[in-house]
């Protein structure tokens, strides 16, 4: 028997004027993305933006539904759109934040089981790492690939 650990790397910046510009521009399209939100019931206005290789910068927001489960997370509305219109493009990095009653969230928007199973799928159809920034308020963390937070993906099929 071998006990084992997994550790996961990530950056924690306190300001967005210190990501790198194209990080930057990438949470400030995220927090635009937000006014997309339609979220009557949660009142939890969520917003990404995707960057492929193209340079392209893709936005989504959460959409619910009365039928709860019809509705889609930010993230994956963001991903779906942008592969589904340029399939061809990789999707480099994803920016997410999140926002109520118009104020920004202090911490960074940690995104659900299955978004990050999305992200994962992406990544692989990219073959290349897909990096992961979190926008708060008060902090922002920046992960260079899902695996980081998504340990042992499930890949296998
Ligand atoms: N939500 C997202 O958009 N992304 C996540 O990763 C977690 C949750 C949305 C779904 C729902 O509209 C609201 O936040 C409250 O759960």
């Amino acid at each position: 028997m071998t006990s084992k650990e997994i550790k996961i790397a990530y950056i924690e910046y306190e300001s967005l004027d210190q990501l790198d510009p194209q990080d930057r521009e990438l949470a400030e399209a995220a927090i635009e993305a937000t006014k997309g939100s339609y979220a009557p019931y949660s009142g939890f206005n969520v917003g990404a933006a995707v960057r492929l290789d193209t340079g392209e910068i893709v936005k989504g927001a959460n959409q619910e539904n009365a039928a709860y489960p019809s509705g889609l997370c930010a993230e994956r509305t963001a991903m779906f759109y942008a592969s589904a219109t340029y399939p061809d493009s990789i999707i480099e990095s994803i920016a997410v934040t999140a926002s109520q009653n118009g104020i920004l969230c202090d911490s960074p928007a940690s995104p659900c089981g299955a978004c990050r199973q999305v992200m994962a799928q992406y990544q692989t159809k990219g073959g290349r790492p897909m990096s992961i920034i979190l926008v708060g308020g008060k902090k922002i963390w920046k992960f260079d690939k899902v695996d980081d937070l998504l340990p042992l993906i499930f890949d296998s099929i």
